[in-house]
């Protein structure tokens, strides 16, 4: 879906390119349904990807042969995902026209919709359904994306670099969404007027989408993420990040109702509290911004009125007591997504895997993506 795509086979890679660490998970087809045989992930060398972008590509090359060294993944063609601000996802109504009609107009159509040139950019579409209007006109939705052209370019450097082909680029959140519903709502069914958000937090990027009937409709990236909560840490503590990141892990936020936080072993209460109280403000700027994001969507949609249940993924959302803060503050109901809820796990890949489940959506669901196309 919405993806660039070079090709199909019977297994696929998910090579997923992060800020703090890069993750291969290998699927295959098993009957309806996918079975993961090998999975991996290793750390990403500081500054050498940031929001979003590879900025470094030998320094991620080397990561992923590293990646390559460490995990049971064999093979050399592989799908990956982009998420940042040069990457575009609009759902756009157009006159109603055919396929091949859309594929020259889209060119000319594109450009009212999206921040750089047309000729700068890679684009791709998908024609999600098609209405009348109340006055007779036939009209279609189409979902764009738009890629920046070097910054693609730069991901092709760094996994040639590594010695392997780039068979597919995706939209990283569309993976997120494959990955954890499926290309279908079977798992969650929306009802009429109902929508799904997903948060997918990690370390310098959140990524937030809303799906309608399984189709993502609404896309947008914070740069309010993992390592800003460590941040937040480092600077009220004045203590380094990495000492920040342990401290951000063991501490946590305390209880939503009591306000009450675990003991932890090393760390006096006075500390803890300071923590807390730090972490509680980066966690509440963080509701305001995804509470902006989803509020926006509603304005946009006549259909559905509120948002009532939110899956949240990633690294970052293992934070102690984070959770019941969203769900506090955001008013709805939310679930911890599962990506290994849909897929099987072949005794290659579990130990690799069950470390790091939260971490694993969006590898997982490159992959899947990758048998698909
Ligand atoms: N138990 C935990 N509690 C709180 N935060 C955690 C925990 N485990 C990991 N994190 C946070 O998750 C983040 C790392 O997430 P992840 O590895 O998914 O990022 P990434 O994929 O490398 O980056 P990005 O996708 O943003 O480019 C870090 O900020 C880390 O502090
Ligand atoms: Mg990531």
């Amino acid at each position: 879906m919405g993806s660039l795509s070079f090709g199909s086979s019977q297994t696929a890679i998910g090579l997923d390119i992060g800020t703090e660490h890069v993750r291969v998970a290998q699927v295959k087809s098993a009957g309806a349904g996918f079975v993961l045989t090998g999975y991996g992930r290793v750390d990403v060398p500081m500054g050498a990807v940031a929001d979003g972008e590879i900025v470094d590509a030998a320094a991620v090359s080397s990561a992923i042969k590293e990646l390559w060294r460490r995990s049971s993944v064999h093979g050399k063609d592989v799908c990956t995902g982009v998420s940042n601000q040069r990457v575009i996802v609009r759902l756009i109504d157009l006159p109603f026209m055919e396929r091949g009609e859309l594929q020259s107009a889209i060119q000319y159509q594109a450009q009212d919709y999206i921040p750089m040139t047309v000729e700068d950019s890679i684009l791709d579409f998908q024609i999600i359904g098609d209405y009348m209007t109340p006055t007779d006109e036939h009209m279609m939705e189409v979902l764009l994306v738009a890629a920046h052209r070097e910054m693609i370019g730069n991901t092709v450097s760094a996994v040639e670099g590594a010695g392997l082909k780039l068979k597919q680029v995706d939209v990283s959140s569309f993976a997120i969404v494959r990955a954890l519903m499926g290309e279908s709502t079977s798992i969650l069914p929306d009802d009429e007027g109902q929508a799904t958000a997903i948060i997918h937090i990690a370390a310098g990027l959140t990524n937030i989408a809303v799906v309608e009937r399984g189709v993502p409709r609404f896309n947008r990236i914070s740069s309010l993420a993992g390592a800003t909560f460590t941040q937040a840490v480092a600077n009220v503590l004045n203590v380094g990040f990495d000492e920040a990141e342990s401290l951000k892990i063991m501490v946590g936020l305390p209880n939503v109702e009591t306000g009450e936080g675990e003991v932890t072993p090393g760390v006096d209460a006075d500390q803890t509290q300071v923590i807390h109280q730090s972490l509680e403000r980066e966690v509440n700027k963080f509701i305001a911004e995804v509470r902006r994001s989803l509020d926006y969507y509603l304005t946009q949609t006549s259909q559905v009125r509120n948002i009532q249940r939110i899956l949240l993924s990633g690294s970052g959302s293992q934070l102690r007591n984070f959770a019941s803060y969203l769900e506090k503050g955001l008013q709805a109901q939310v679930i911890l997504g599962d990506p290994l809820e849909r897929i099987q796990v072949a005794s290659s890949a579990q130990q690799a895997v069950n470390a790091d489940r939260m971490g694993s959506v969006t590898a997982i669901g490159l992959a899947i993506g990758g048998l698909q196309s």
